[in-house]
């Protein structure tokens, strides 16, 4: 894409009029623009508008005044996300983002970031224009006079998802190796990372937004403060749960209360921690849903009133969610074989009311409970 065009009062003006055309179908779209604009530049104004307009969910309004490429989107940082980051990482001498993308944490962090790709390197630069962005290998980059380092690898290659740390890049090899040049290190991480492979001493924090997880940090050297950290956002605000990640949580029998703790808690290994904030036990040692016989209203899970608790069976459930007319059921699981949505079509539902159903094992068997 070239963005250079993009940027001038001309490619202004051509995202202008691709915003208006972005409901149309792209061909009409395309035509209409060609008649004002050359080929190429009608083209880059489109697709640029419809990447704002895709970025508009992660970053709001302020979409439409920034750059993308569809990959640099995909993986930027949420907004609420990179503020808190930079925030807790304070001012800050010289600070260097290692593969910095479009810039989302860049925009918070200030200082130097390096990006690889010439596009997202652009559109970093774009975007945030306080900041230094060389375009170009991280690991050609000295790190000598560098006080703070954040990294966060890429996890996609060729469009599609990594899983394995080791086809990051730049590579994981590289990256867990920073904090022994660079004490003040922050590597963004799947929240699905192999604890085993982070750096030794680290601080592993787990973000959630909303319900969804959407990240790890570990927080290096200095900046490790605790072992493991639940960071839950919700409806803009922050809520932290600290720990080791290796207490215990006690077992019991059921209670009056269940709590469905938020995958940021269970990620970092923190149920033992919420637990106790609920005087809380598990039902199995292995599976994370807390019973309690008192209600706690907090921001690290969702809490049910247990209505009833019975043994698994399609035809007592069946008969159980009919006598309360039930007809929307929403269906959590943890420690649970079976496939929710064949179970769903199998209770065949007709009632008016809505329910919540639990599938778990208490004590290794396998229950359905039904919440209030
Ligand atoms: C996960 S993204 C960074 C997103 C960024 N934190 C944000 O919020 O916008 C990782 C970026 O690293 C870049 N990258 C991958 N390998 C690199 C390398 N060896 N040197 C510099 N950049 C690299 C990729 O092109 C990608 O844009």
């Amino acid at each position: 894409m070239d963005f250079a065009r993009l940027v001038t009062p001309d490619g202004q003006h051509a995202l202008a009029e691709a915003r208006q055309l972005l409901g149309k179908d792209r061909l009409a779209a395309i035509t209409a623009l060609r008649e004002r604009f050359d080929p190429g530049l009608a083209a880059d104004a489109l697709s640029q508008a419809a990447l704002r307009e895709r970025a508009v969910a992660k970053f709001g309004e302020g979409a439409w005044g920034m750059y993308f490429t569809a990959a640099g989107l995909e993986q930027a940082t949420r907004p609420i996300v990179a503020a808190r980051r930079a925030e807790r990482l304070g001012a800050s001498r010289n600070v260097v983002d290692l593969g910095c993308g479009i810039g989302s944490d860049l925009m918070h962090l200030g200082g130097t970031g390096i990006e690889r790709d010439p596009d997202t390197a652009k559109c970093a630069e774009l975007n945030v224009p306080a900041a230094r962005v060389i375009p170009g290998d991280a690991q050609d980059f000295d790190l000598s006079t560098v006080d703070t380092v954040f990294c966060d690898p890429a996890r996609r290659s060729g469009g599609k998802r990594v899983f394995n740390p080791r086809d990051y890049s730049p590579p994981w090899d590289w990256v867990v190796s920073l904090p022994e040049r660079v004490p003040r290190t922050v590597l963004k991480l799947a929240p699905g990372i192999d604890q085993s492979l982070l750096p030794p001493g680290c601080e592993l924090e787990l973000v959630s937004v909303d319900g969804d997880v959407v990240e790890a940090a570990a927080w290096c050297g200095p900046l490790a403060r605790v072992p493991r950290r639940a960071t839950v956002i919700r409806k803009g605000v922050a809520h932290e749960l600290a720990g080791t990640g290796t207490r215990r949580a006690p077992v019991g029998e059921p209670r009056r209360y269940v709590y469905d703790p938020d995958g940021a808690v269970v990620r970092a290994h923190l149920v033992a921690e919420f637990a106790s904030t609920v005087d809380g036990v598990l039902g199995d040692p292995s599976i994370a849903y807390v019973y309690s016989s008192i209600y706690v209203e907090n921001a690290f899970s969702r809490a049910f009133e247990i209505d009833e608790i019975m043994p698994f069976s399609l035809k007592r459930l069946r008969a159980a969610l009919r006598a309360r007319d039930v007809g929307r059921l929403e269906i959590l699981k943890r420690g649970s074989a079976v496939d929710v949505e064949t179970l769903r079509r199998e209770l065949k539902l007709g009632g008016t009311n809505a329910a919540s159903l639990m599938l778990t094992r208490i004590a290794g068997d396998p229950v359905a409970v039904i919440l209030r």
